[in-house]
């Protein structure tokens, strides 16, 4: 029976989770992951194969998970841990998972509690590899993890950077805080990872613009780009090829997966943006861009000075996604990219959120526009959010409220079927 919902989330409350720990070197960052899982109030089993356990100590995994941890199928055989484990679990995670790991679970063996466990596993289940890239590559591990999604089985796409020893490239795997975030998005919706984005290109803004004033000031706002890092996440996830144009954000880490640009300026945004929406199916504007900016840039620090201090004089900058619906309607963008714009409302005397929405909607031509309230703790620097969704046809979807990654999955939703068809 799940405890209630915490936080408002529709299911975030106390879930089985099996985390299947296969051996990496890798196997030391799920004890991040399994540690975030436990305070999240799930109950969690690790389930590790024997050559994990060369990484991480059977205690430290005990310690963590507050449950005993095997390997092997003869252990406490009265209980039936071979088919209990999977049959009751909410999700299954395998993290790392190893070529060897997804080789054994992509032909059906059950040799160990591990692989027994993937068998009879009816949750989601997701394998996030972790190897290097040659392995990664190798068509034999290409092959086991096109059977896995064949099988229904989420395989992540890894991070791409420092791997073992000097090398580098696909195949690291994606940090403690991204497996748990994509986790925790399987737990609130069991079907919010499916690979419908592939052969996709998209282009996401995110976080904040800061328009410098002096080399030490700038004017800046409270965006902490987490929700299109979200996107930019769940979309490289779902198949899709991402761009992220990622202003100032509150310390999030590169999603796994997306080409990261980072920009300061609405000024920089704009060109990052506009460059490479060329041949994009998609473009989304989350990012909070600044409407003015000083004026002058002073190229020393202003001082104090003795007298009152100046005013700042502003000036406007290029509204970027009215700029994409306009190349778009000039022709210098297919007629064919969707553009999604976001509006962060509070209501006022004159009208209320939705009203300043359709009203924006309508301006700014784009053909969705994600309407979130702000104000009162709401969508700023917070992990939930909700809002509605406006299309250009004139509907309006309600976006119950959720975690980032939630809205982020119903905004794709939505904007899969206005994508044109691949070629
Ligand atoms: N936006 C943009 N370029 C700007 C300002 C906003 O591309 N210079 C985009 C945002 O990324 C968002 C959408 O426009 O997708 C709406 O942003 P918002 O700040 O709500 O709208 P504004 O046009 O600035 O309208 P107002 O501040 O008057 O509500």
């Amino acid at each position: 029976m799940n405890a209630p919902a915490v936080d408002g989330a529709p299911d975030s409350g106390r879930r089985r989770v099996v985390v299947g720990v296969a051996g990496g070197i890798a196997a030391y960052k799920s004890c991040a992951l399994i540690r975030a899982l436990t305070e999240s109030g799930h109950q969690v089993r690790v389930v590790p194969t024997e050559s994990a356990l060369e990484f991480v100590g059977r205690a430290t995994f005990e310690a963590l998970s507050g449950n005993p941890v095997h390997t092997g199928v003869f252990t406490d055989v009265p209980q039936v841990p071979h088919v209990r484990l999977g049959q009751e679990a909410d999700l299954v995670v395998i993290a790392p998972a190893t070529a060897d790991l997804m080789a054994r679970a992509a032909t059906g063996r059950a040799d160990d509690l591990l692989s027994a466990t993937l068998l009879t596993a009816r949750c989601p289940v997701m394998f996030v590899p972790a190897m290097h890239t040659e392995m990664w590559e190798h068509p034999a591990t290409v092959e086991n993890v096109a059977t896995l999604r064949r099988h229904g089985s989420i395989v992540v796409e890894p991070a791409s950077g420092r791997l073992t020893g000097k090398d580098t490239g696909a195949g690291r795997l994606p940090e403690p805080d991204e497996i748990f975030a994509l986790a925790s998005l399987l737990l609130e919706r069991a079907d919010a990872l499916p690979r419908d984005l592939a052969g996709r290109r998209l282009v996401i803004s995110a976080g904040g613009t800061r328009e410098p004033l002096d080399p030490v000031r700038f004017l800046g706002n409270r965006s902490s780009g987490k929700q299109g890092y979200a996107l930019a996440r769940l979309a490289a996830q779902r198949g899709a090829e991402v761009t992220l144009v990622a202003g100032a954000v509150a310390g999030l880490d590169d999603p796994a997966a997306v080409n990261v640009v980072k920009v300061q300026t609405a000024q920089q945004m704009g060109e990052a943006v506009t460059k490479h929406a060329v041949g994009a199916d998609a473009v989304i504007m989350s990012a909070a861009v600044a409407d003015f900016r000083p004026a002058t840039f002073a190229s020393s620090k202003i001082k104090k000075g003795a007298g009152e201090p100046d005013s700042i004089a502003l000036t406007k900058n290029d509204d970027i996604l009215a700029g994409l619906v306009q190349s778009r309607n000039d022709g210098n963008l297919s007629a064919e990219t969707v553009i999604v714009g976001f509006a962060a409302e509070t209501g006022d005397e004159q009208g209320d959120v939705l009203t300043y929405a359709r009203a924006k909607l309508a301006r700014k031509g784009c053909d969705l526009l994600v309407v979130n309230a702000v104000g009162d703790g709401k969508a700023f620097e917070v992990d939930h959010n909700d809002g509605w969704l406006l299309a250009a046809d004139g509907s309006e979807t309600a976006l119950a409220h959720g975690s980032k990654a939630l809205m982020a999955s119903r905004v794709l939703d939505a904007l899969r079927p206005l994508l044109p068809r691949p070629s």
